[in-house]
This record gives C-alpha cells, structure tokens and sequence, in this order.
C-alpha cells in the first residue's frame, strides 16, 4: 500500500524532466480510500459549534447591552466577569479536574472571536485569562501549583500578565524589575506598564529579573495575589477597549513565597515568549471577530440606506468595497484558524501566529474604518457602536507584540529557510 503522497512521487518520477504529473494523481477519492480526512479550516467539532453557539449567546444577549455604557465610563461591568466566570469562559482549556471545560485550543480561539464580535474589551480580557495566565499555569506549573490556582482561575480570580514596563515595551527581555532571594521568600521591586485586566485582577504572572548578570536569561515568572500587596497604580484612558482595564503596577519589596517560581530560575524569558507565541492567535481572533462586528452592523445599512433612488450597497463603488472587505475578512479567518490548528496538531506555529495576528490586525483597522465611511454620518455617531470597532481595533498592532515585532519574527523565519 502506498500513501496518497508516496504515489504521486512514483507518478512524478515517470514524468518527463521539468514536467510534474497533474495533480488529478493526488484525487480526493486516493486520499478518502486511505482515511486520510482533509477539511476545509473553518470546518469545526461538534463540541466545537455548540461552543460558539453558547459564547454567541452570552455575547450578544449579556454582554451586548452593556458594551456603550462600559465604553463611556471606561470600566468593565462586574456582573460581565462574574458571567464569564459562571460560563465556563475563564478555564476553558484546563481539565474538568481543575474547575475548567476541558475544551480545545480552538474553542478558546472561537470564543475570543464572538466575544470580540460584540465587545473587543470583554474579548481581550478573557483572551489573557485563558490563552497567557492559565496556559502558563497549565503547560509550566508543577502539580501543587495547578491544584493550587488552576481551580481559582477557573472559577472565581482574574489573572493577569505582568511583563511591559516603562523601558521595555517590544524589548521585553530588558525589563528592569528584580527579584531577590530572602529565606524562603523572594522580594520583587520594580514597576509594571501597560498591564491588561490589572484593575480587577486577583492573581498576577510577574516577570522580574532574579540574576541580571545573566542578562535574560536570569528573568523569572513568580505568581502573586494581590493582597501580597502588587500596587495597581495609575489605570490609562485609553483610545480604544475602554472597559478593558490597563494600569501601571508598583512593587514595593513585594514578599512573594519560594514556591511561587512557575518554570524555573531563569526560564522566564523563554516561557514568557513562547506563551505569548501562542497568545498572539488569540489577539488574531480579537481581531477577526472585531472586523466580523463591524462588517455584520454596516452592511446590512448600506442595503437600507437608499440615495439617489436606490439602495447605496448596490452602487458598484459600494459593492467592489464590500467585496475587498469580505475577501480580507476570510484570510484573516483562515490564517487565524490555521494557526490555532496548527498549535493543536503539535506542528510549529510561531511564524503562523505572528503572521495571522499582524494580518488581523491589519484587517480589522480597514474594516471597521471602512465600514463608518460606509455608514456615513450614522457610522460617525457613537450610537451605532461602528465608530467604537475602529477605536478599538489600534491596539490589535500594538500588544502581544507590535506589527513590526512579528514582520520581524516572520523574516527571521524567511531568511532561516532560504539562507540554508
Ligand atoms: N519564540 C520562541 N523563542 C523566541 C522567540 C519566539 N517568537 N523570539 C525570541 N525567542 C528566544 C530566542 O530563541 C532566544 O532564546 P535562547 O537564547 O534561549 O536561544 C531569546 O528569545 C532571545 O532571542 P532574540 O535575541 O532574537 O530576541 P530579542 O531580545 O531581540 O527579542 C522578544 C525577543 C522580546 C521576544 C521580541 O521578539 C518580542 O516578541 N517583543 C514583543 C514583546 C511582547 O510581545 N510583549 C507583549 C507584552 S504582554 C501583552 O501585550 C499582553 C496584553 O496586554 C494583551
């Protein structure tokens, strides 16, 4: 028996020099007789469909009402935390043994997506609760420390991950906080900028440099409550994902227990990168889901919105517009879920995630920048919520690594391979 692939190297091999024997070798008939199952990337799991259907529902009718009047007091509802939590969205990837659902890495990536459908805030919080705070916890934590905070996580405490500071934004490995080793303890002094959920956060993921005359390779991952006293200082107003907490952090020899060392002396830096690699997919599907908001609350106005005798939506200038945007909405989607696939399958991913997040980023600033234009002077107004997509989408090119970071990180792939 030969594989699908290995006959259409034989068949290749027949062939004259140069020529490659057509594909019609490699049929979908060769491929199903050896149980091979080739699907579509948006083609998902049971398990997987019904997920989307609940976070589409919580979404819309919970989270929906809220979005404007947490925008404009620029904080996030308690009672949209709470139901995060009571939805099973806060462990959604740790076991059923720790309080979570036990789900793919794909569900979380849909639930971000649906989340960020209606509000890009409420997604962005569960995203770094799910896919930083609790996959460290989960990939890096020793048992006592996942029986200790994974049931936390997933029931009741928000996390949050503690890494830019005022000096080290895309340089992250050149963070100033330090760590010293006090008995059974550790004492961290230094600040933190930038740091997402930090405002309602009870558990906090702290990188601190324990031995820098390592340089980063003495960086080091210490978990901390805040009632350890982690000082939330000034929150930003921001641009955009008002209700989405972003605060400055002070530690003032913040005493932190031996055993709260995730991963290893030293080993900060490289779990901090390699979580965030993955986190970077989910900032995709923030993205995509906010591109996909956007574009579901204008188009069907421009079919409404009749100028000139007839409904704007068919001028063809409208029409070629709607198509672009419908185009750079699907290879933002396919690159997302391939990347989360990828992960899942075990393959490499970095070069995919980097090359999704900047590309959803991208698509979502066009997008939902197109779809006000389209909308005109309703799309300007902060009644329809068109306006809020646009502001919200900037920051998909700033955190989790800026636009240039992940061209960056894609060249380096690039000249890898072809530089060989
Ligand atoms: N995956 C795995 N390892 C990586 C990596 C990647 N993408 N990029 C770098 N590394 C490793 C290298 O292999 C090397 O490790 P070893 O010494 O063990 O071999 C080490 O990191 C240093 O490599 P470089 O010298 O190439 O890296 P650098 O110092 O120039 O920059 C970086 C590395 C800081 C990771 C940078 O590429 C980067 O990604 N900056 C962005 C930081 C970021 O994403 N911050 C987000 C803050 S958290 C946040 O935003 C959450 C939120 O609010 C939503």
């Amino acid at each position: 028996m030969f594989s699908a692939a290995s006959r259409l190297l034989r068949a290749t091999k027949h062939c004259p020099k140069g020529l490659v024997e057509p594909t019609r070798m490699f049929s979908i008939s060769a491929i199903r007789t050896e149980g091979l199952q080739l699907n579509s990337l948006d083609t998902f799991t049971e398990e997987e469909n019904m997920f989307r259907d609940s976070v589409k529902r919580f979404a819309v009718d919970i989270v929906g009402p809220k979005v404007r009047e947490m925008d404009e007091k620029e904080s996030m509802d308690p009672t949209i935390i709470q139901g995060l939590f009571e939805q099973g969205l806060m462990g959604i990837e740790t076991s059923a043994e720790h309080g979570g659902a036990e789900a793919s890495f794909v569900s979380a990536i849909i639930a971000i997506e649906e989340l960020a459908k209606i509000d890009p805030s409420v997604s962005v919080m569960c995203d770094v609760h799910n896919t930083l705070v609790n996959t460290i916890l989960r990939k890096y934590g020793t048992k006592e420390q996942q029986d200790k905070w994974l049931p936390l996580l997933s029931e009741s405490q928000l996390g949050s991950f503690c890494l830019s500071e005022p000096v080290s934004g895309s340089d992250a490995f050149a963070l100033q906080t330090r760590a010293k080793k006090d008995g059974d303890h550790w004492v961290i002094n230094g600040s933190k900028m930038w740091i997402t959920n930090s405002h309602e956060a009870e558990i906090f993921l702290i990188f601190a440099n324990v031995d820098p005359s390592k340089g980063y390779k003495g960086i080091t991952c210490f978990i901390a409550t805040k009632d350890m006293g982690v000082q939330i200082a000034k929150k930003e107003e921001k641009l955009g994902i008002r209700a989405s907490s972003t605060c400055t952090l002070n530690f003032d020899d913040l005493r932190i227990p031996a055993e709260n060392i995730i991963g290893g002396e030293g080993k900060g830096y490289k779990l901090a990168i390699e979580i965030l690699n993955e986190g970077r997919i989910g900032i995709a599907a923030q993205m995509l889901g906010l591109a996909q908001g956007a574009f579901d609350k204008a188009v069907p106005y421009t079919y409404q919105r009749t100028q000139f005798g007839q409904p704007i939506g068919t001028f063809q200038g409208m029409q070629f517009q709607i198509a672009e945007a419908a185009v750079e909405l699907e290879t933002a989607r396919l690159l997302t879920y391939n990347a989360a696939r990828r992960k899942e399958e075990g393959r490499t991913f970095t070069k995919e995630a980097a090359m999704a997040k900047y590309w959803a980023s991208q698509v979502a600033q066009h997008v939902s920048g197109s779809a006000i234009e389209w909308c005109g002077g309703v799309g300007f107004t902060r009644e329809t919520g068109i306006e809020k997509f646009w502001r919200d989408s900037k920051i998909g090119a700033i955190y989790e690594g800026t636009s240039n970071i992940q061209l960056q990180t894609i060249a380096k792939f690039i000249q890898q391979e072809y530089s060989r």
